[in-house]
């Protein structure tokens, strides 16, 4: 059978009502990278994998949850969706909206979202709104025009949002034949971590396939969770996870306790020297999906997490092409040369 999205394929683990109408761009099914010369490099002597959700149909992870969300929305018989977003559920909620024909609303922080998100929630149809805020503000916004007005919220406070992002444990526990001894992620608004803990423990239940540790990684410049308090200002050029409140920090917390993880902070230049990295090692990511390696280095480095002989998964939630200023910031421009051979073997030998 032709591979038919993450809802169809694990409808049965899936908690949705009946009026759900799939609504597919056959996300999911991303590819689980060995990354033996990345693992060396942080030390060597356990197996790590990437998770590359940046090759979903809009980009980034954000498919698996929207399609369920959405999905349903559409099944009984919504007109219009909004969402507060850093750019990647913009993106997806306005692809996913516009292909059911429905309309899609996006209210995101001004001048603090990457180009390639931006442009994408534009390019699928979106109506866009820019705040004078952070997202933590375009959040409490959409929250009380979706109470008040026929718009569905399509932020993870959304059930099915959760639903649908559980899938990728699933995936990883399908491919590995068990969940993978750690598993490291980027934590923003804490959706993400929430549904992959309940997708293990699902799987675990019905499948015996165990369960993982789980560290969480925040932006230092916005990292809630770890100080214990919200933050007013969140800043951090991991613009996806740039978020001082978030909606499912209470259930992200107990994620890590109870799977005898945790969640930690490192700093703006830790992650984008992981970004380097993983690029150097053929895999491009945006920042915010660096994160939960940069956290995974420097518990080694610490020695404050045993990796020997454990098998660990890294999610990279989104792809490097979506904010690929932060690239052009950071290198020189790309040499000019006159369109001849001796022109060109000067500067390549030189
Ligand atoms: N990585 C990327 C690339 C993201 O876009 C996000 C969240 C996260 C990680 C964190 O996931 O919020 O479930 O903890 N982006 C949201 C957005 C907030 O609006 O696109 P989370």
């Amino acid at each position: 059978m032709a591979y038919p999205g993450v809802l169809e394929r694990y409808r049965s683990y899936l908690d949705i009502p009946e009026h759900t109408k799939t609504v597919t761009l056959l996300e999911g099914d991303t590819p689980l990278i060995p990354m033996p010369r990345l693992a060396e490099e942080l030390g060597g002597g356990f197996e790590l994998f990437v998770k590359y959700e940046g090759l979903n149909p809009t980009g980034s992870f954000k498919d698996r949850g929207m399609t369920v969300a959405i999905s349903e929305a559409y099944g009984r018989g919504a007109k219009a969706v909004i969402c507060a977003s850093t750019g990647n559920t913009s993106a997806s909620a306005a692809a996913y909206a516009n292909r059911a024909g429905m309309k899609a609303v996006v209210i995101i922080p001004e001048g603090k979202v990457a180009a390639g998100k931006l442009a994408g929630a534009i390019a699928y149809g979106a109506q866009v709104v820019q705040i004078r805020g952070s997202f933590d503000d375009a959040l409490t916004l959409v929250m009380k025009i979706s109470d008040q007005h026929p718009i569905v919220l399509v932020n993870s406070l959304n059930p099915y949002r959760l639903e649908g992002q559980k899938s990728s444990a699933f995936e990883i526990c399908d491919v590995l034949g068990a969940a993978p001894d750690i598993l490291c992620l980027p934590v923003g608004n804490a959706g993400n971590i929430t549904a992959y803990w309940m997708g293990f423990r699902q799987y675990n239940e019905r499948n015996k396939t165990g369960l993982p540790q789980i560290l969480g990684v925040q932006a230092a410049g916005s990292a809630p969770l770890v100080l214990g308090h919200p933050v007013d200002n969140p800043e951090t050029v991991a613009t996806a996870i740039r978020i001082g409140k978030p909606a499912r920090g209470e259930q992200a917390l107990e994620a890590a306790e109870e799977s005898k993880g945790k969640i930690i902070a490192r700093s703006d230049e830790d992650i984008l020297y992981m970004q380097q990295r993983l690029a150097a090692n053929g895999v491009w990511v945006e920042p915010a999906s660096a994160a939960g390696l940069a956290g995974l280095k420097a518990e080694i480095e610490a020695g404050t997490l045993d990796v020997q002989g454990k098998r660990i998964v890294a999610i990279c939630t989104g792809h490097g092409m979506k904010d690929p200023d932060i690239i052009v910031k950071q290198m020189t421009t790309p040499e000019v040369v006159d369109a001849n051979l001796q022109a060109l073997e000067e500067v390549l030998i030189k």
